[in-house]
């Protein structure tokens, strides 16, 4: 499933398995990849030139419209995709009534049980990367990092995803194999941690996670 480009800024690689190393890296693939959008820079930027595009870019570029400045302001408009100020970011600001008794006692649960370990900063995750199946064993067609990088020992590591947003980016994991939030926390609490958690823990925990549910730019 393609990561969601909000708050995309604040990972420290893009893509689930880190092969763009920033948002301007990441915006020049998707430009000329046959199966996405299919363009050649030589025949797209003199088609650019004609539009309301070359005065833009000339206000902005002294080199106007190539193929650095394109993705250089993609990235840029990208870096504006943030959602601050959900409740949770107010708690911990000092807001005490920003989230529920439940979220709060969700939130002890996922930093008790280990969540915190692989999400957590300023994204709840976008730090590292980890393996897919820690505890037990997991298949996956794709095999993660090792496409990047053809070292055996990154079969299956993907980046920690952010956690922000997570009620509204379903379906979850690489592949979207999962379509509620209670069964990914399962799923992880399983194969992540090795543990099980009971119907009580998971529901707080989904509920602590939906105070990450923010608004783009709501200052
Ligand atoms: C050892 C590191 C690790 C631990 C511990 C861990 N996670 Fe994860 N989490 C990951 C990785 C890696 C992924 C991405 C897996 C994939 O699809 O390849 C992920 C994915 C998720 C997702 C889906 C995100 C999405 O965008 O699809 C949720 C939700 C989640 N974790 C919640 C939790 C919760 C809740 C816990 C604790 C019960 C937890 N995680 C523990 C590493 C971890």
């Amino acid at each position: 499933m393609p990561p969601t480009v909000l708050n995309s800024v604040f990972n420290f690689v893009q893509f689930w398995d880190g092969r763009a190393k920033n948002l301007q890296e990441q915006a020049l693939g998707p430009i000329t990849n046959h199966v996405e959008m299919g363009h050649d820079f030589n025949n797209l930027i003199p088609k650019m030139e004609k539009t309301h595009y070359n005065d833009k870019f000339k206000a902005i570029y002294k080199d106007g419209i190539t193929p650095y400045n394109i993705t250089n302001a993609i990235a840029e408009f990208e870096k504006t995709l943030i959602t601050p100020n959900t409740p949770f970011d107010k708690y911990l600001m000092g807001d005490n009534k920003a989230i529920t008794k439940d979220q709060k006692e969700g939130y002890e649960i996922f930093k008790n049980q280990g969540c915190i370990a692989c999400h957590h900063g300023i994204n709840i995750g976008g730090n590292l990367y980890a393996k897919f199946g820690v505890i037990s064993q997991l298949k996956s067609d794709s095999k993660g990092r090792l496409e990047v990088t053809q070292n055996e020992l990154d079969k299956y590591y993907f980046k920690v995803p952010t956690l922000r947003n997570i009620e509204l980016t379903a379906p979850y994991l690489h592949d979207g194999r999962i379509d509620e939030l209670e069964g990914v926390v399962k799923f992880m609490a399983h194969y992540q941690l090795g543990k099980s958690l009971d119907e009580n823990e998971v529901k707080k925990i989904v509920s602590f996670l939906k105070s990450l549910t923010g608004k783009i730019n709501s200052y």
